[in-house]
């Protein structure tokens, strides 16, 4: 883990060194810092992985890592996730809803409509896809007791109310279709025109899955008018929707 961060900040040297007439540090480098571990601000770390300065992250910066638990169990995770929503609510409320029923917002599922910090905030596995582990993820989502991203069910029960029909899109396995639903249910979300999972043949990025998905229901006659996801990857690509809102996720980093 210490070697990819290192080796993450090596290439970003490396690369700047391409950089024509850049400007010279101020402060000349000592000689002597090989073995150094650089010290790292992991707010502007997480400002640039939210806002996608930082892209194909394999992992939380080792010393962020209590970081990251503490704003991911904290107040300020939530209070990120309302104001987001707040302004989805926002302009949700500015678009003139005709009565046709094709009108959809896409929600992500992981980290979007359910949260899966119970599992990552488990000792054994810690924040950050450091100790990613599909065998003990598929377990976790199995048990089915995600609970739900609060803001999020709020966003969910408003578009619902104003006649906007939720779709969800999510990289889950299609294996995993009746242990979703029922968590989903469970939680607080028991409406929707379609509900998207990985089946095998669904293979390529995520962006390019999302994408595929979203196209198919352009096809079908739905009018994507708001789209909501903790990843990048829900959000860029083909048929994104008209307007798109990016939850925060400092702990894994999808393509
Ligand atoms: C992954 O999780 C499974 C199930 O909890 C466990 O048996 C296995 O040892 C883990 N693998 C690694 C590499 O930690
Ligand atoms: C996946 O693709 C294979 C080969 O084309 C096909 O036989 C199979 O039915 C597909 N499975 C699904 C679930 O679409
Ligand atoms: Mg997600």
């Amino acid at each position: 883990m210490k070697f990819i961060f290192f080796f993450l900040l090596i290439s970003i040297a490396a690369k700047s060194d391409l950089i024509p007439n850049q400007i010279h540090p101020l402060h000349p480098k000592s000689g002597s810092s090989g073995s150094h571990v650089p010290q790292i601000n992991c707010l502007s770390w997480r400002l640039a992985v939210e806002t996608n300065n930082i892209q194909d992250w394999t992992s939380v910066p080792l010393q962020c890592e209590d970081y990251v638990g503490h704003y991911m169990l904290g107040k300020q995770y939530r209070d990120d996730c309302y104001n987001i929503v707040a302004a989805a609510i926002q302009y949700a409320k500015s678009l003139k809803i005709g009565k046709d029923g094709k009108n959809v917002w896409v929600f992500d599922i992981d980290e979007t409509t359910l949260s899966n910090l119970p599992y990552y905030a488990r000792s054994d596995v810690a924040f950050g896809s450091i100790k990613y582990n599909d065998t003990a993820f598929d377990e976790w989502t199995r048990e089915g007791k995600a609970p739900t991203v609060p803001a999020a069910l709020f966003l969910y029960n408003t578009l619902l109310s104003m006649g906007i029909k939720p779709v969800f899109i999510s990289g889950t396995k299609e294996e995993f279709r009746q242990i979703r639903i029922t968590n989903l249910n469970k939680v607080g979300y028991h409406s929707w025109i379609r509900l998207i999972l990985k089946g095998v043949n669904d293979t390529g990025s995520s962006m390019k899955y999302k994408s595929r998905k979203r196209a198919e229901l352009v096809k079908d006659g739905y009018r994507i008018v708001g789209n909501i996801g903790d990843q990048w990857s829900d959000l860029l690509g083909d048929y994104v929707g008209q307007r798109t809102f990016k939850l925060p996720d400092p702990m894994y980093y999808i393509a």
